[in-house]
């Protein structure tokens, strides 16, 4: 263990609760003691706080309580003390209006868990898509030694003999339906087949962009992003990740000596290369903010022309279970190697590079090489023009190549209510060179940025045998999603961004070689449109959502709370009798 000090653990923080010999102290350790902790527990051994996102509420999470008991395992074995904690569980399918609205919410649940209480280290228990942002960049504030833990994918799903991948096998087969080529009782059907066993999605959709962003940001011990949730490698890992924190608190291991500005650039750059969801821009930026890192929407063009190497859906074939039994996360950094910063340090203590330095590709069809990629310059780009000031992002991987050069009128959502209303009316002024523009379902609008942006096409599109139109929003897209979507249009449109003012009939342009969305209207008539104009209403207008609306950034930010963005350390604080 390297810079262990012996005298450490009098200076921890869990000693300033556990190591006062005083009435405090008693009180400390008395109440403590009704869960038949013995005596030695309190001698100064590194606190190791388990932080729990299990809920049944929340299904891709609801195997965690197993996983924390291994991770349990590995500190008593290295001489921690492990003290499980939970904290609001967001699962993405059933929370309503969106699991985004309470990213940040649950940011600030993990933050002040850890600073209010005798924690040392803590190890983050993530899985389902917001759960990783938000335990990150509650830890992130906080700068206390961290490791991150994936609950770790589903196996493949599977229906008839067609492979079945979560959220993706949903928009496929909807898709289907409406266009009258599946039957309503095949798509019900489905359904058990498709997510059969514990863990998040098992596509590239953002829960597993996340586990990856995590694994090549330095912040999980290797291998974390692929192995399947039930596989008996993911609880081995949890196991060693229990012992890796101890260490990790003797050395004075901080977050902020792993999240570094270089591992950021790795982090984009892998985001590249695996195809990964869109997502993840507003939560690498999220907890960019919080670090202390200065990370910028423009940053991610430094994956634009990094190769996708995985051929995994939405935007290829294969599932997560393949990509674990191709090498995983391990392989695709090692492939990108000279690309990235070979000097980031990761949790293990070693250097991203020494970590993936020797892994073997075991299946160059879903792994391949520099040379065979699945897809040239795949990154996320960035967009910017009139329609966009502050930009807005599309994942060219996931688009329809010939259109993402398009020029088509608007047809234009002022709700996603409204879409739906209309969307298979068949007398609706539409075809497929129309451009889709939906309003309202940004950070504010909505409110929390909806996964909307994918809007369904209209039924008379479809029955063509089109399935891809060029879509513009404020909105995010489910990472399992694919489309030629614009996403997070910012200034969003509830909070005057010019997206509010397009009008049924504007010509819209979307130039992705030359990063530009624009509308063909002049900036006197956008400010005629302005005019009078008034944001849009929230259903609910005390509480969180009060909290939320009046001080959510914007999107090209990282859609963070304007006061939760830094961090603030771990002060001991004062005692409350
Ligand atoms: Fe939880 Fe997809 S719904 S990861």
């Amino acid at each position: 263990m390297a810079n262990r000090d012996d005298d450490s653990k009098f200076k921890r923080r869990s000693q300033q609760w556990f190591g006062k010999i005083d009435k405090d102290g008693f009180a400390h350790r008395s109440w403590m003691k009704n869960q038949g902790h013995p005596n030695d527990l309190f001698d100064g051994r590194p606190v190791i706080g388990i932080c729990n996102t299990w809920s049944e509420l929340n299904p891709c999470n609801a195997h965690f309580r197993e996983i924390a008991d291994f991770v349990k395992k590995g500190v008593w074995e290295a001489g921690g003390w492990p003290l499980e904690f939970p904290v609001m569980s967001t699962g993405e399918v059933l929370m309503r209006p969106t699991a985004m609205l309470y990213r940040n919410l649950v940011s600030m649940d993990v933050e002040e868990s850890i600073r209010g209480n005798p924690i040392d280290g803590v190890v983050l228990l993530m899985g389902c898509d917001k759960t990783t942002p938000s335990l990150v960049m509650g830890a992130s504030s906080c700068d206390i030694p961290t490791i991150g833990l994936s609950g770790g994918p589903m196996l493949k799903g599977r229906y008839k003999k067609e492979l079945l991948g979560s959220g993706t096998g949903v928009w496929q087969m909807s898709e289907k339906v409406r266009a009258g080529t599946m039957r309503i009782e095949e798509f019900m059907d489905a359904e058990a087949g498709m997510h059969r066993s514990k863990g998040h999605c098992m596509t590239m959709g953002t829960a597993s962009t996340m586990a990856s962003m995590v694994e090549s940001l330095g912040l999980s011990l290797p291998g974390n992003a692929a192995i399947p949730a039930v596989d008996a490698q993911r609880y081995r890992l949890a196991q060693l990740t229990g012992r890796r924190i101890v260490e990790m608190v003797h050395e004075d291991m901080r977050l902020s000596k792993i999240l570094t500005r270089k591992a950021f650039e790795n982090a984009i750059k892998t985001l590249a290369a695996i195809g990964g969801s869109t997502n993840a821009v507003v939560h690498l930026l999220a907890i960019a903010g919080r670090i202390g890192v200065n990370l910028k929407l423009d940053d991610f063009e430094l994956g634009s022309a990094m190769p996708n190497i995985v051929d995994i859906q939405p935007s290829g074939k294969h599932l997560m279970e393949d990509f674990y039994y191709a090498g995983g996360l391990p392989i695709v950094l090692k492939t990108i190697g000279e690309s990235l910063h070979k000097d980031a340090i990761t949790a293990n203590g070693k250097t991203i590079w020494e970590n993936v330095q020797n892994a073997e590709n075991f299946d160059e069809s879903v792994i391949r090489t520099l040379d065979n990629p699945f897809m040239a310059n795949a990154g996320i780009t960035i967009l910017r023009g009139n329609l966009a000031p502050n930009g807005a992002v599309i994942k060219p991987s996931a688009a329809t190549a010939k259109l993402l050069q398009h020029r088509g009128k608007a047809v234009v959502f002022e709700t996603i209510e409204e879409l739906h209303e209309r969307i298979n009316d068949e007398s609706l002024d539409i075809d497929e060179n129309s451009v889709m523009v939906l309003k309202n379902c940004g950070p504010k609008g909505y409110p929390g940025m909806a996964e909307v942006g994918n809007m369904p096409l209209p039924p008379k599109v479809l029955r063509k045998g089109i399935s891809d139109m060029v879509r513009v929003s404020d909105a995010r897209m489910s990472g399992t999603a694919y489309g030629t979507v614009v996403l997070h249009a910012s200034p969003e449109a509830a909070a005057g961004g010019p997206l509010a003012f397009v009008q049924t009939g504007d010509w819209v342009t979307l130039d992705t070689a030359g990063r530009k969305l624009s509308v063909e209207v002049s900036d006197a008539d956008m400010a005629r449109r302005k005019e009078g104009w008034t944001p849009p209403k929230p259903p609910l207008d005390r509480g969180y959502w009060k909290l939320y609306i009046d001080h959510v950034l914007g999107a090209d930010t990282g859609a963070d709370l304007d006061f939760l963005v830094g961090k603030s350390g771990t002060p001991v604080l004062r005692e409350s009798h």
